[in-house]
Parts: structure tokens; C-alpha cells; sequence
């Protein structure tokens, strides 16, 4: 798939891995050349914000159009194809957003399977107004004469509307029909059948030699140590930090489950004082990520030291990862210092071993329960690497780490016992530097600020505050006043993200 800076570009690749057919995302001016290799069945075209007739705009090689290979642009990629083919684009008379009504004119291959109307989602302000010659109409909405169209001998097809998104029903069945039926691709993308690919190809590359992992207890690096595990066994050394910022009980649950996975190869560093003194009197957000960033690099070297030398080091890198940071973003877009276990500099002289790096998330928690991982373990939320340090707005004080600790893990019960806890993808307690009034008795008492936060998202990169009924935030509200000594004020943040992070720090 050709990206031209769609929003939902990762959706459209995860969907036809869904349909058991491998995707990848590669810029949208990448070289014919590079494209028409043999193992290359089919191209997709991305939706993206620009204008087809814009200065600048992106547009794709158009020796590709030279090939016969089967095509399916959408939305921007439909007004490409139609530009660059020789037909006309223009800004439509009024902006499409929202519900439509998909009406198939004609039978196609495309749309097999599929009643003669479909709910469809549209989200465009240009539309293509006049079509190039030998492309054809095969579907339309109220708005848009041209919702589908097709070329009438070439395997090339356009959609207006976006079939990737749930709002269009039956939209997984439109992409299925482009890949197994127009592109005639055989669903052999098995998440199993990657696995036993991935332990024989570590096992080919570490041979002999020693590999060191850096677990946290998330289902990432989780995951990589333990594939790394079944193809090396004793080979691989995991090392564990426990930075002292971690959730409530979290040290001791994954300690206890990666010592029985990994016997002798784990190795559990007790570490919350190194990070913690570092952190006094630091209030800055990003000084605070850099210190613990710093001391994490410190304590993992001192370790690989004391059990290596290790020649190769495994990283949870998955498929977003690889491409975010291949794509060219400017430093105006760093807006936090990350930093996870994988965040290693390059002066620890490793060999990479990256075995989840062409994966999706929900593919390495599937991979978890193949390895027969505990649920619990690959189920739980991702949780950052500077740990509930980003959740205590100013100086991380024992205290203030006390009440986040405590009161994310009643948010968290308050989730489970009621069913929202795997509906979501991050729910947790922020403590604020300011405190409010209260009464404790007949006394004035002066608390700390907790703010729930609980957040639907598909990777992280958007988010939504989630409207919990009120009985559940009430609970929540009370079990943490009552059951924390020292909070007398409970928030709810209703910031969705943009222009909110999910984290507040
Ligand atoms: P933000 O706060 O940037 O977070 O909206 C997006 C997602 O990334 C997680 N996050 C981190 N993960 N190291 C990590 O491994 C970090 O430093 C870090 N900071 C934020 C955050 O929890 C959310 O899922």
C-alpha cells in the first residue's frame, strides 16, 4: 500500500492481514521499479490530506500505470488515479463527511457477495468531476456520482468512500474481494505459521552465541523473549527492571510469571532507589523522561556486564515503530522523549535481533497466547516505559507515588469488575501538584488532586475520552477518597487526543 499520509493507513494494512493476506506500507513515492517484484499481487493506493491539484501534491510513479497489476485507490487515491489518468478533480461543491448511502450499479467483482445498497463512511472535500477515458461509474451515494468506479478492461478500482473503517459496513468484505478475488492472493498470512518462521530464522542467525533481552512485563518484549526463548533456550538472558515507578503489584506478578517462563534466563533488577533519588527535585516533564531514560541505560549496562558478553540484543520493535521512524518527521513533531525498553543507545555494540518488526499489536497478542503467555499479562494496558512518573504532574515524591500507585489500581478493579477494562485501551490515576480543599470530620483538610483517566484508541497515535456511566466514575470517586489517605478531590479528564496526549506529562 502506497501512503499518502492517510490517517487510518495502518487500518487499511491491518484489515487485509485480517483477510490472511500479508500488507506493508511503503511511501507513496516509491519507484515502479521497486513495486513490481513478483511477490507484489496487488496495489493500494491511501487515502491523505492533500489536493491532487495542489503544488507539491503527492502522486505516485505513474509507470505503475504502464503494468497491468491490479489497483484500488481510495478516497485521495481514487481522485490520484483519476488525475493522474487524465480525468478532472475538483473541490466539491460541499464537503462529504459522514453516513452515505452506497448504491452498486452493477455487478462487480469488487462488491461480490454484497446487497445492492451499503452504509459507507465519506470524509472528502475534493471529488472527481469528470472521469479518464475507459473508467466507468459502478457505484454511487446521494453526493457522489462517482463513489466506485473502475476501469472497463484493466484490474484497476476506486473508491471514493473509506471501506477500512467500521462506519462502512461490509467494508472488510470490499478489501477481502480486492485481495483474494481481483488479486487473486491465496490467504496464507497465519500468525502461527510466522511464529515457527520467526524461531527458526533467530535460531539461524544467534547460532551459538548469547542474546540478551530487556523484559518489562509487556506484552512486547514479553513476547520477543520468549519466541527468542523457544528457538535459543539458555542462550538468552532476560533482564527485569524494577524502576520503583511500576503499576501496583506489577514487580512482584511479573517477576513470579517470567521466573517460572525463563528459569536461570531471567534475571530480576531491583532498582527503585537509582531511579527515584535522581528524580528529586526534578519538575520539568521531559527532565524527568530524560533521568529516568538516563539511569535506565546505566542499570541495564552494569547487568548485561555482570551475565554477557552477550553479541546480540532483542528488541520488541513492532511494524508501526519501523514505520514512523522510517518516514522523515521533523523535530516539531517530538513532542515527548519516549522512552521504552527498547529505547537503547547505539553505543551498547549489539547485533539486533527484531523479531516482531513486521507485526501489529494484535497480532503479538496473538502470538502471546500461541507461546501460551498468561492472559493477564498480554490482556493488560500498555503502560510507558518512565512508568507512573508521567502520571505525578511536578516532582515524583513518595507520596504523590503512593496515591497514583493506589489509585489506578481502583480504577483498574472498577474496570474489570465491570466489564469496561478490555473495552478500553488506557485507564489510570494522574496526581496533580495542586491541592484542594476538603473536610475530613468536622476538619479542614487539604488533599491532593487525583484525575481519572481512562481512553479509547486503535495504536495510541489518536485517542477518545470514554463516556463511563456515571454510577462507575461515582465509585471510583468514592473508593479513592475513602481508601487513599491524603486525596480529597476527584477529576475526570474529558480532553480527547488531539489536542491532548493520553499521558499528561
Ligand atoms: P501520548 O501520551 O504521547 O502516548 O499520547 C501515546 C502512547 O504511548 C505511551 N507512552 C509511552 N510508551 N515510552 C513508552 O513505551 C514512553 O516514554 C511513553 N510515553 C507515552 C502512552 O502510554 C500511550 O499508550
Amino acid at each position: 500500500m502506497l501512503d499518502f499520509g492517510a490517517q487510518y493507513a495502518h487500518l487499511i494494512c491491518r484489515r487485509i492481514r485480517e483477510c490472511g493476506v500479508y500488507a506493508e506500507l511503503a511511501r507513496y513515492d516509491t519507484p515502479a521499479s521497486a513495486i513490481q517484484r513478483s511477490d507484489v499481487k496487488g496495489l493500494i493506493f491511501s487515502g491523505g490530506p492533500a489536493s491532487v491539484y495542489a503544488k507539491n501534491a503527492p502522486l505516485c510513479d505513474v509507470s505503475l500505470f504502464e503494468a497491468q497489476l491490479p489497483m484500488l485507490g481510495i478516497c485521495y487515491g481514487l481522485q490520484m488515479m483519476v488525475h493522474l489518468l487524465g480525468g478532472r478533480v475538483q473541490r466539491a461543491k460541499q464537503r462529504e463527511y459522514g453516513h452515505a448511502v452506497l448504491r452498486i450499479e452493477q455487478p462487480q467483482p469488487l462488491f461480490s457477495g454484497l446487497p445492492r445498497q451499503v452504509r459507507c463512511w465519506m470524509s472528502h472535500g475534493d471529488a472527481a468531476e469528470m472521469l479518464p477515458r475507459d473508467f466507468v461509474s459502478v457505484a454511487h451515494t446521494e453526493n457522489s456520482p462517482y463513489a466506485a468506479i473502475r476501469h472497463r478492461c484493466k484490474p484497476w478500482f476506486a473508491l471514493q468512500f473509506h471501506p477500512e473503517v467500521s462506519h462502512t459496513a461490509q467494508g472488510v468484505d470490499i478489501l477481502r474481494n480486492f485481495v483474494l478475488g481481483v488479486c487473486a492472493c491465496t490467504p496464507t498470512w497465519d500468525v502461527e505459521k510466522v511464529l515457527e518462521r520467526r524461531v527458526h530464522e533467530v535460531r539461524q542467525q544467534v547460532q551459538q552465541s548469547r542474546v540478551l533481552c530487556a523484559v518489562s512485563g509487556g506484552v512486547d518484549s514479553t513476547v520477543t523473549a520468549a519466541l527468542v526463548h523457544r528457538a535459543v533456550g539458555p542462550q538468552l538472558t532476560c533482564i527485569f527492571v524494577d524502576t520503583g515507578l511500576l503499576r501496583k503489584g506489577e514487580a512482584v506478578e511479573v517477576s513470579r510469571t517470567l521466573q517460572r517462563r525463563f528459569g536461570a534466563s531471567f534475571v530480576a533488577v531491583q532498582a527503585s532507589e537509582r531511579f527515584l533519588s535522581p528524580l528529586r527535585g526534578l519538575r520539568d516533564p521531559e527532565a524527568k523522561r530524560r533521568a529516568i531514560g538516563r539511569q535506565f541505560v546505566r542499570v541495564f549496562t552494569a547487568e548485561s556486564k555482570k551475565h554477557g558478553p552477550f553479541e546480540w540484543l532483542a528488541q520488541g520493535t513492532l511494524y508501526p515503530d519501523v514505520i514512523e521512524s522510517a518516514a522523515s518527521r521533523g523535530p516539531a513533531s517530538r513532542i515527548k522523549t519516549h522512552h521504552n525498553v527498547g529505547g537503547l543507545p547505539g553505543t551498547l555494540r549489539f547485533k539486533l535481533l527484531e523479531p516482531l518488526r513486521e507485526l501489529y499489536k494484535d497480532e503479538v497478542r496473538r502470538l502471546a497466547e500461541l507461546l501460551g503467555l498468561p492472559r493477564n499479562l498480554w490482556r493488560r494496558h500498555p503502560f510507558p516505559g518512565p512508568g507512573l512518573a508521567v502520571r505525578i504532574i511536578g516532582e515524583v515524591t513518595a507520596d504523590k507515588l503512593r496515591i497514583c500507585r493506589e489509585a489506578s489500581a481502583i480504577v483498574e478493579e472498577e474496570l474489570q469488575r465491570t466489564g469496561f477494562y478490555d473495552r478500553v485501551w488506557q485507564a489510570f490515576a494522574i496526581v496533580g501538584e495542586d491541592r484542594g480543599v476538603g473536610v475530613l470530620g468536622d476538619e479542614r483538610a487539604y488533599g491532593h488532586i487525583v484525575t481519572i483517566r481512562v481512553v479509547e484508541s486503535q495504536d495510541g497515535m489518536t485517542a477518545d475520552w470514554v463516556r463511563l456511566p456515571f454510577r462507575v466514575l461515582e465509585r471510583m470517586s468514592n473508593r479513592i477518597t475513602n481508601e487513599i489517605p491524603g486525596v480529597s478531590w476527584v477529576t475526570y479528564a474529558v480532553s480527547s487526543k488531539p489536542p491532548a496526549t493520553i499521558e499528561p506529562q
